[in-house]
């Protein structure tokens, strides 16, 4: 008999039709699951949660006496609590390392079109006003041989540091818990800490995991204290950030702009504040979201749930702990 199997909102072709032959599959929509009734008597057998955003903590996994694993269409897996998996003997896995480059990518996008009001200067074109477009008051500002602070010089830090430092002259100043030597020698980057970052760089770009530690790590003291001209760009999740300081921060043009990818609410509530401001862009979470980008995590994210099924160690496990105390 084939496994039970939840796809949890989306997974790719040609993985969703491999995963359909292998495993007895069930397709939930992330926006629908909980109140399809189908959703519950399906959890109770499921051995395996393949997906995005799954909500991996104890209440939902109380319903989910079968699982061995959730493997996560992702790098972040802050929906996950590790330590309750663990505890149950259930696997988590991620998708590292296949979607760094294109989340970087896109961190210099949004870094460069906030910087140069591309969203709202392509406005201006499509309405005809091409002549009010070009004044003083809507110049942008550089981005090459800037000052980039980046909180969180992991695999996408890194690629960010790359890309900024050698395709734009930008200078790097960094933050994470310890100093990552291959970095400094790469891309001639200063580890710092968080003040002295926020104090001297032109640049922010927010890229740490969410864990206990991140949440709310920038807010209204942080914002106080960078630069009145600094644009500030966030990849992470969007609770690493105080929302709410953050638009006071506009409001009060304590910094100059931002650049959002990730939001407290996802999908992020219309009515939001920082919709409705020109020196904001906003993006949908739509860091890895090329399609090449989307097929590779979504490959990885079913090899590493063949292995938990198969009874193999994922090669992405979140929570090793699990794997040692079997
Ligand atoms: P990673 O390689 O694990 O890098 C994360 C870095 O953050 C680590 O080097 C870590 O360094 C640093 N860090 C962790 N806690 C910190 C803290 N308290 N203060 C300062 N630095 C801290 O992960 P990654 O692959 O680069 O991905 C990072 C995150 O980006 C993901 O977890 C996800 O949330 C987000 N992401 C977003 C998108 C998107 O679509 N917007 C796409 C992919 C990833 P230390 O351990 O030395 O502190
Ligand atoms: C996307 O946000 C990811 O963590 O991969």
């Amino acid at each position: 008999m084939k496994k039970k199997v939840i796809i949890y909102d989306r997974i790719e072709e040609p993985v969703l039709s491999t995963l359909k032959e292998e495993f007895d599959v069930q397709i939930f929509k992330e926006q629908d699951a909980h109140k399809d009734p189908d959703f519950l008597p399906f959890l109770q057998e499921t051995e395996g949660i393949i997906g995005l955003d799954f909500p991996g903590k104890s209440d939902v996994l109380d319903q989910a006496p079968n699982l061995k694993i959730i493997s996560n269409v992702s790098v972040g897996y802050n929906n996950l609590d590790t330590k309750e998996l663990t505890k149950r003997n259930i696997m988590g896995t991620n998708t590292p390392d296949v979607l760094t480059d294109t989340v970087a990518d896109m961190a210099m996008g949004l870094m460069l079109s906030t910087a140069r009001r591309m969203p709202e200067l392509d406005q201006y074109v499509k309405q005809g006003r091409w002549k009010e477009a070009v004044t003083t008051e809507l110049f942008g500002a550089d981005v090459h041989h800037k000052t980039l602070g980046i909180i969180g010089m992991g695999r996408i830090g890194k690629a960010i540091a790359q890309r900024a430092h050698l395709g734009f002259n930008m200078d790097i100043l960094y933050h994470s818990r310890t100093p990552k030597p291959d970095a400094e020698e790469q891309f001639n980057a200063l580890h710092m800490n968080l003040e002295n970052l926020l104090r001297s760089s032109d640049y922010v770009c927010l890229i740490t995991p969410l864990t206990d530690e991140t949440k709310g790590m920038i807010g209204k003291k942080e914002f106080q204290i960078m630069k009145p001209s600094a644009i500030f760009i966030n990849v992470s999740r969007g609770s690493t950030v105080v929302e709410a300081d953050l638009i006071e921060a506009l409001k009060n043009e304590e910094i100059a702009a931002a650049g959002l990818d990730v939001y407290i609410q996802e999908p992020v509530d219309p009515d939001n504040e920082l919709l409705k401001m020109d020196n904001v862009v906003t993006l949908p979470h739509i860091g890895s979201a090329t399609l090449e980008t989307e097929i590779k995590m979504a490959e990885l994210a079913a090899e590493n749930l063949r292995a938990g099924l198969n009874g193999e160690k994922p090669g992405n496990l979140v929570n090793p702990e699990v794997w040692k105390k079997e």
